[in-house]
Protein backbone atom coordinates (compact mmCIF):
# COMPACT_ATOMS: atom_id res chain seq x y z
CA UNK A 1 0.00 0.00 0.00
CA UNK A 2 1.61 3.18 -0.83
CA UNK A 3 2.44 5.51 1.82
CA UNK A 4 0.24 8.24 1.50
CA UNK A 5 -3.14 6.17 1.72
CA UNK A 6 -5.04 7.24 4.69
CA UNK A 7 -4.84 3.74 6.39
CA UNK A 8 -0.70 3.73 6.07
CA UNK A 9 -0.69 6.93 7.50
CA UNK A 10 -3.39 6.89 10.24
CA UNK A 11 -1.21 3.65 11.33
CA UNK A 12 1.81 4.80 11.35
CA UNK A 13 0.75 7.94 12.92
CA UNK A 14 -0.73 6.19 15.90
CA UNK A 15 2.03 3.83 16.33
CA UNK A 16 4.31 7.02 16.91
CA UNK A 17 2.37 8.74 19.16
CA UNK A 18 2.03 5.55 21.13
CA UNK A 19 5.45 4.85 21.58
CA UNK A 20 5.84 8.52 22.47
CA UNK A 21 3.49 10.25 24.35
CA UNK A 22 4.78 9.92 27.91
CA UNK A 23 8.08 10.94 27.34
CA UNK A 24 8.98 14.34 28.28
CA UNK A 25 9.63 16.46 24.87
CA UNK A 26 7.43 13.99 22.91
CA UNK A 27 6.84 16.02 19.51
CA UNK A 28 10.19 15.50 17.85
CA UNK A 29 10.60 12.01 18.65
CA UNK A 30 6.76 11.40 17.25
CA UNK A 31 7.68 13.24 14.24
CA UNK A 32 11.02 11.47 13.62
CA UNK A 33 8.81 8.24 13.88
CA UNK A 34 6.02 9.29 11.58
CA UNK A 35 9.11 10.40 8.89
CA UNK A 36 10.92 7.23 9.42
CA UNK A 37 7.84 5.32 8.55
CA UNK A 38 6.15 7.20 5.68
CA UNK A 39 9.00 9.12 4.33
CA UNK A 40 7.51 12.80 5.03
CA UNK A 41 4.79 13.73 7.96
CA UNK A 42 1.54 14.61 6.01
CA UNK A 43 0.03 17.54 6.77
CA UNK A 44 -3.17 15.56 7.80
CA UNK A 45 -1.39 13.91 10.88
CA UNK A 46 -0.85 17.64 12.59
CA UNK A 47 -4.43 17.37 14.46
CA UNK A 48 -4.46 13.78 16.04
CA UNK A 49 -0.69 14.40 17.27
CA UNK A 50 -2.10 18.44 18.45
CA UNK A 51 -5.10 16.47 20.74
CA UNK A 52 -2.34 13.44 22.31
CA UNK A 53 0.01 16.09 22.98
CA UNK A 54 -1.84 19.07 24.24
CA UNK A 55 -0.79 21.33 22.11
CA UNK A 56 -2.33 23.51 19.33
CA UNK A 57 -2.27 22.65 15.63
CA UNK A 58 0.06 25.80 15.01
CA UNK A 59 2.27 24.93 17.19
CA UNK A 60 2.60 21.56 15.87
CA UNK A 61 2.94 23.10 12.21
CA UNK A 62 5.62 25.56 13.40
CA UNK A 63 7.60 22.70 14.85
CA UNK A 64 7.06 20.79 11.15
CA UNK A 65 8.21 23.82 9.04
CA UNK A 66 10.97 25.18 11.54
CA UNK A 67 13.00 21.72 10.99
CA UNK A 68 14.17 21.25 7.39
CA UNK A 69 14.51 17.74 7.87
CA UNK A 70 10.75 17.17 7.94
CA UNK A 71 8.94 17.06 5.20
CA UNK A 72 5.35 17.65 4.61
CA UNK A 73 5.20 16.07 0.68
CA UNK A 74 6.58 12.61 -0.04
CA UNK A 75 10.16 12.23 -1.71
CA UNK A 76 11.12 11.50 -5.18
CA UNK A 77 11.98 7.70 -5.81
CA UNK A 78 15.87 9.28 -5.17
CA UNK A 79 17.06 11.68 -2.73
CA UNK A 80 19.80 14.06 -3.73
CA UNK A 81 21.79 15.46 -0.73
CA UNK A 82 24.48 18.40 -2.13
CA UNK A 83 27.26 19.13 0.74
CA UNK A 84 26.89 22.92 2.04
CA UNK A 85 29.49 22.78 4.50
CA UNK A 86 32.90 24.56 4.02
CA UNK A 87 35.11 22.36 2.50
CA UNK A 88 32.68 22.01 -0.28
CA UNK A 89 31.86 25.54 -0.82
CA UNK A 90 36.03 26.41 -1.30
CA UNK A 91 35.59 24.23 -4.29
CA UNK A 92 32.87 24.85 -5.96
CA UNK A 93 29.89 23.41 -4.33
CA UNK A 94 27.47 26.70 -4.83
CA UNK A 95 28.20 26.38 -8.89
CA UNK A 96 27.14 23.22 -8.41
CA UNK A 97 24.10 23.76 -6.49
CA UNK A 98 22.89 26.35 -9.09
CA UNK A 99 23.23 23.80 -12.11
CA UNK A 100 21.57 21.39 -10.22
CA UNK A 101 18.83 23.62 -8.94
CA UNK A 102 18.35 24.80 -12.95
CA UNK A 103 18.69 21.31 -14.41
CA UNK A 104 16.62 19.98 -12.19
CA UNK A 105 13.83 22.61 -12.22
CA UNK A 106 13.72 22.89 -8.01
CA UNK A 107 15.39 24.67 -5.54
CA UNK A 108 16.51 22.43 -2.32
CA UNK A 109 13.57 20.10 -0.61
CA UNK A 110 11.86 20.38 -4.04
CA UNK A 111 10.88 16.96 -6.12
CA UNK A 112 11.40 17.04 -10.32
CA UNK A 113 8.00 16.81 -11.99
CA UNK A 114 8.81 13.52 -12.41
CA UNK A 115 8.75 12.70 -9.35
CA UNK A 116 12.39 10.92 -9.65
CA UNK A 117 15.03 13.30 -7.55
CA UNK A 118 14.57 15.09 -4.52
CA UNK A 119 17.09 17.95 -4.11
CA UNK A 120 18.33 18.55 -0.45
CA UNK A 121 21.10 20.53 1.22
CA UNK A 122 23.43 18.55 3.61
CA UNK A 123 26.25 20.02 6.05
CA UNK A 124 29.28 18.34 5.67
CA UNK A 125 29.34 13.81 4.74
CA UNK A 126 32.91 13.49 6.05
CA UNK A 127 34.32 13.43 2.68
CA UNK A 128 35.87 16.41 2.48
CA UNK A 129 39.02 15.47 1.00
CA UNK A 130 37.29 14.77 -2.10
CA UNK A 131 34.83 17.46 -2.58
CA UNK A 132 32.19 18.53 -3.76
CA UNK A 133 30.61 15.68 -2.40
CA UNK A 134 26.96 14.57 -2.56
CA UNK A 135 25.32 11.23 -1.59
CA UNK A 136 22.37 9.90 -2.85
CA UNK A 137 21.09 7.12 -0.34
CA UNK A 138 23.93 5.33 1.40
CA UNK A 139 26.42 6.30 -1.80
CA UNK A 140 28.62 9.20 -0.99
CA UNK A 141 29.77 10.66 -4.12
CA UNK A 142 32.90 13.21 -4.36
CA UNK A 143 34.84 15.57 -6.71
CA UNK A 144 31.58 15.79 -8.20
CA UNK A 145 31.21 18.53 -11.14
CA UNK A 146 28.57 19.66 -13.00
CA UNK A 147 28.88 17.09 -16.46
CA UNK A 148 29.19 14.15 -13.32
CA UNK A 149 25.99 15.45 -11.60
CA UNK A 150 24.08 15.62 -15.02
CA UNK A 151 25.36 11.71 -15.63
CA UNK A 152 24.37 10.74 -12.19
CA UNK A 153 20.49 12.30 -12.30
CA UNK A 154 20.19 10.88 -15.76
CA UNK A 155 21.41 7.32 -14.10
CA UNK A 156 19.09 7.98 -11.56
CA UNK A 157 16.44 8.70 -13.76
CA UNK A 158 16.91 5.40 -15.66
CA UNK A 159 16.53 3.34 -12.09
CA UNK A 160 20.68 2.54 -11.69
S1 LIG B 1 32.36 19.86 3.88
FE1 LIG B 1 31.37 18.71 2.34
S2 LIG B 1 31.89 16.67 2.86
FE2 LIG B 1 32.74 17.83 4.47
Amino acid sequence: MPTDSPPVISDAVARAIEAHRERPGALLPILHQIQDSLGYVPPSSVPGIAEALNLSRAEVHGVISFYHDFRETPAGRHVVKICRAESCQAVGAEQLVEHACRTLGVEFHGTTVDGAITLEPVYCLGNCALSPALQVGDAVYGRMTPKGFDRLAADLRKGR
